[in-house]
């Protein structure tokens, strides 16, 4: 056998299976189709559907073959301690629903095996499961001997993705290594744990059905799925021990021997970390590709937790700081022609590892604190393993790090009690995996699936026309399908053809009617629950609509219209935003209505001022250039070559729609959109704001949305200007001067209340005396009065006077002096004039002041003749 390059076995494989008469597919994302699980994890995940015949191969396939990108981490603590086990692994697969079966696919295998690849047909080995007679007397007819063949059980050759569901037998291929990789045991064998036999390809014969009782049904149609793992192969044809030292992985591990310093092959524990580094590194860099963003919750979690295990691994090579990128760079170099995302992606893939790296650097310091803090407790000389398990679990420490520092101050970790507590969370993550199994097949089904096998896809005819002659297909009411429905009722209507939009790529459902004659259905929303298949959620207004009703669907133009400007205005906002802050942007959602549009996207901090303004700046440049629209379909391929925006984490067929507005924006989408760019009128941003780690969002309007906003604006402008009596453009002027002297006016209310304390009011009134006119009088220095404290303090002391009375005050703050006179009613009636008091008073302060007779006031700047001044009032007074 030939040496043969990863890129060379993948290319054979596929081109082996699409000449056999298999479609070549595209790999599917490593973010499932199915909610219920987690990661991409094999082959087969994308073809669900169509294991469950609801959905169907085109002809003239047979079948089809792809090379997969999977990730597995369920024994992510094992990953590097081996040869064999990767996070990120490429799956080759073939797929029939039922078309060839055993005999042809085991035909294929050997060929493959034996004339693509030239392994030596001595060094193969056929696994079988244990009661499958038919698949040894097909093996035998290819003539393969007796010794080669053997029998496993249930636990290896048979293969189920859930305990109830598809599943069925299979036949795995190895090869011998020879007896130096073996564990010389007599009973070494294919299924043995050591390294002598390596199982390259899994044939499974998904000939069952599970029942929930346990049994078996056969499937009318009987499928096979197979996945040969392309880094074990490519081992075998490059002679060499383990996945790590095939080409691809092998180039990665030289990254990590550059930046660290040392040679892969010398020594077990910086093997390991080698590894780990550049297996991890690249599980990262797709996962992120594939819009998966670092969290603390599912995919995202697992994304942390391989980029925090390669950074610890790195740092126990004495790799410290930023160092990812490298690796980044180099995947990309060596995988980016078979996976142009990764390629698209860069500038993401390199800012959110640098983001994540700096942030891990201060969780790294916590766990040292927190680890240091344990130590310095620590009585004896052994750690607990609970502790070791804290730092692994909360602060993503391995044991081994735990063990350096520890092992530093002669201290010991009880590895026992550790392991045990790995166990455990082993087994909850075990048991939680195969209920996501089981999810994973009872999502499909369901009375949509149903109806779309039976009527077909809805016709979709919304680009061009917002009115369409249909027919009814289906209602559904409540869940079950009805014949018809009558005034008042609320159901789904399916047609054959519709011009209604369904709520997908985040632009709104249309709305409108549904009419025959006098019978009329009020459209609300338009969804669809089953790719290709249209439900209008309805309300009958009037009349009865019945299965087989010609009727005439027709769309609530202006909403669409405005939903039309925003989704065009939302290209736009994108492309502007790429082109103000950088091609790291990438959209990660959005919201596309007849008001209002959102978009979320891939971006470090907050968008300043300036960056907002330019980027409404650029868009509505653009806006107002009028560049015409156009949409085309093409392949996914030929759009990305072209450089097109495929959108963050988003999955497409082969076939794609590009919608382009002139050079500057070209985008994959499936929206409806203006003709010309102008018909957006006016775009606005209205916020701009965070969404979670990474993660932007800006909300916009545009044409009337954005009119209204703006008139909103001069209302409210307005409205405030009338109040303060100014003219519009002086409202923030005039607010701010009028904050000022509001701000000093609570200040000095502040000082007076502090003034007036209780003990203060209490002191005054103490000083009362009785006029000779005939009523309470105080002259007296009130210490802390100030201008502002006046008003306030004669309101305090005239409520507590114990009869109607009347004051002289003086006090000083701050080098200022203040006086004041007042007096009540009825003291002015007895001749109190605080006026002509203040008048008299002033000069002795340096200053001068006046009022009323009830309340008169002075400033002046003297305060020794503060002194005087009460004197002068005491004359006129008493
Ligand atoms: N589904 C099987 C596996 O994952 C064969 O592709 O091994």
């Amino acid at each position: 056998m030939d040496y043969m390059t990863t890129a060379e076995i993948r290319e054979a494989y596929l081109r082996y299976f699409e000449e056999k008469g298999n479609k070549r597919m595209p790999s599917s994302s490593l973010i499932p189709d199915d909610p219920s699980l987690l990661l991409t994890s094999a082959g087969m995940v994308q073809f669900k559907p169509y294991f469950l015949q609801q959905k169907q191969l085109e002809e003239p396939y047979v079948g089809t073959t792809t090379v997969q990108k999977c990730v597995r981490t369920n024994d992510i603590d094992i990953i590097g301690t081996t040869g064999r086990h990767l996070s990120f692994f490429e799956m080759l697969g073939n797929f029939s629903f039922g078309k060839y079966f055993k005999r042809e696919m085991c035909s294929m295998a050997l060929d493959f095996s034996v004339n693509v690849l030239g392994l030596p047909i001595e060094k193969l080995h056929f696994t079988v499961f244990e009661n499958d007679d038919e698949t040894i007397g097909i093996w035998k007819d290819l003539g393969i001997e007796d010794s080669h063949i053997s029998r496993l059980g249930e636990d290896d050759n048979f293969w189920r993705a859930g305990p109830t569901g598809p599943c069925g037998p299979c036949s795995e291929l190895y090869y011998d290594q020879g007896p130096d990789f073996g564990c010389g045991s007599p009973d070494c064998a294919p299924g043995c744990d050591c390294d002598r036999y390596l199982e390259y390809w899994n044939c499974v014969f998904t000939q069952f059905d599970g029942q929930e009782d346990g049994t078996l049904e056969e499937l009318p149609k009987k499928n096979i799925d197979t996945g040969m793992g392309l880094e074990r192969i490519a081992a075998i044809m490059q002679g060499v021990q383990s996945n790590y030292e095939t080409d691809v992985l092998r180039s990665l591990i030289a990254v990590g021997e550059r930046l660290a310093g040392v040679t892969y092959g010398k020594d077990s524990a910086t093997d390991l970390s080698l590894r780990i580094m550049a297996d991890h590194s690249r599980a990262v860099t797709f996962m992120i590709a594939d819009g998966i963003l670092p969290s603390n919750e599912g995919r995202g979690y697992v994304l942390r937790r391989l980029l925090r295990r390669a950074i610890m691994k790195a740092h126990l090579i004495g790799v410290d700081g930023p160092f990812l990128n490298e690796y980044v760079d180099e995947i990309v170099r060596l995988m980016g022609d078979v996976y142009p995302e990764i390629v698209e992606n860069r500038e993401l893939e390199r800012k959110l590892i640098l983001a994540e790296e700096e942030r891990f650097g201060a969780t790294l310091r916590q766990g040292k604190t927190y680890l240091e803090s344990e130590l310095s407790k620590l009585e004896g000389k052994t750690l607990s393993g609970k502790t070791a398990f804290t730092l692994h679990d909360t602060y993503g420490f391995p044991v081994e790090i735990t063990a350096e520092i520890a092992g530093e101050q002669g201290i010991d970790i009880d590895m026992d009690a550790f392991d045990a507590a790995m166990a455990d969370q082993r087994e909850r993550a075990r048991s939680a995996g195969a209920k996501d199994a089981e999810a994973a097949w009872s999502t499909y089904g369901g009375i949509y699936a149903d109806i779309l096998n039976e009527v077909g896809p809805t016709s979709f005819v919304g680009y061009d026309n917002t009115e369409s002659s249909s027919r009814i297909l289906a209602i559904v009411k409540q869940g079950d399908r009805v014949d018809s429905a009558s005034a008042g009722e609320e159901v789904e209507i399916v047609l054959d053809i519709t011009p209604f939009y369904a709520e997908m790529g985040g632009e709104v459902g249309d709305t409108g009617q549904i009419v025959n004659g006098d019978v009329k259905a009020r459209v609300g929303d338009t969804t669809t629950p089953e790719s290709g298949l249209y439900i209008h959620a309805c309300k009958i207004e009037g009349g009865t609509l019945s299965v087989g009703d010609n009727v005439i669907a027709a769309v609530d133009v202006d909403r669409r219209r405005a939903i039309e400007r925003n989704h065009t205005g939302t290209h736009i906002l994108h492309a502007a935003l790429r082109k103000v802050l950088g091609d790291h942007v990438k959209q990660a959602g959005s919201y596309v209505g007849p008001d209002r549009l959102r978009f979320d996207f891939t971006h470090f901090e907050a968008l300043t001022p300036e960056q907002i303004r330019e980027v409404e700046s650029v868009a509505n440049d653009k806006i107002m250039q009028g560049i015409p629209t156009s949409t085309y379909e093409t392949t996914l391929d030929e759009a990305r070559a072209k450089g097109v925006t495929a959108l963050f984490g988003e999955k497409y067929g082969e076939k794609v729609r590009v919608v382009e507005a002139g050079e500057f924006s070209q985008e994959l989408c499936g929206g409806c959109h203006v003709n010309n760019t102008a018909e957006i009128g006016f775009m606005k941003v209205t916020g701009e704001s965070s969404v979670g780690a990474n993660l932007r969002r800006i909300e916009a309007v545009t044409s009337f949305g954005a009119l209204a906003y703006v008139n909103k604006i001069e209302d409210e402008l307005k409205e405030t200007a009338a109040e303060l009596k100014v003219p519009m453009f002086d409202v923030s002027e005039r607010t701010a001067a009028n904050l000022k002297a509001f701000k000093e006016i609570q200040q000095a209310a502040k000082r007076a209340k502090e003034t007036v304390s209780d003990d203060g009011i209490t002191a005054l009134l103490d000083q009362a005396v009785e006029a000779p006119a005939g009523y309470p009088l105080i002259i007296a220095k009130a210490p802390a009065l100030e201008s502002g404290g006046q008003r306030h303090l004669w309101d305090v002391m005239r409520s507590r006077m114990s009869e109607p009375g009347a004051i002289v005050v003086a006090g000083e703050h701050d080098g200022k002096v203040v006086l004041m006179a007042a007096g009540t009613d009825e003291a002015v009636a007895k001749g109190f004039d605080a006026n002509a008091l203040i008048k008299a008073m002033g000069p002795a302060i340096g200053g001068g002041g006046g009022g009323k007779p009830t309340m008169a006031q002075a400033g002046g700047k003297n305060a020794a003749g503060i002194d005087d001044a009460l004197e002068i009032a005491r004359n006129m007074l008493l």
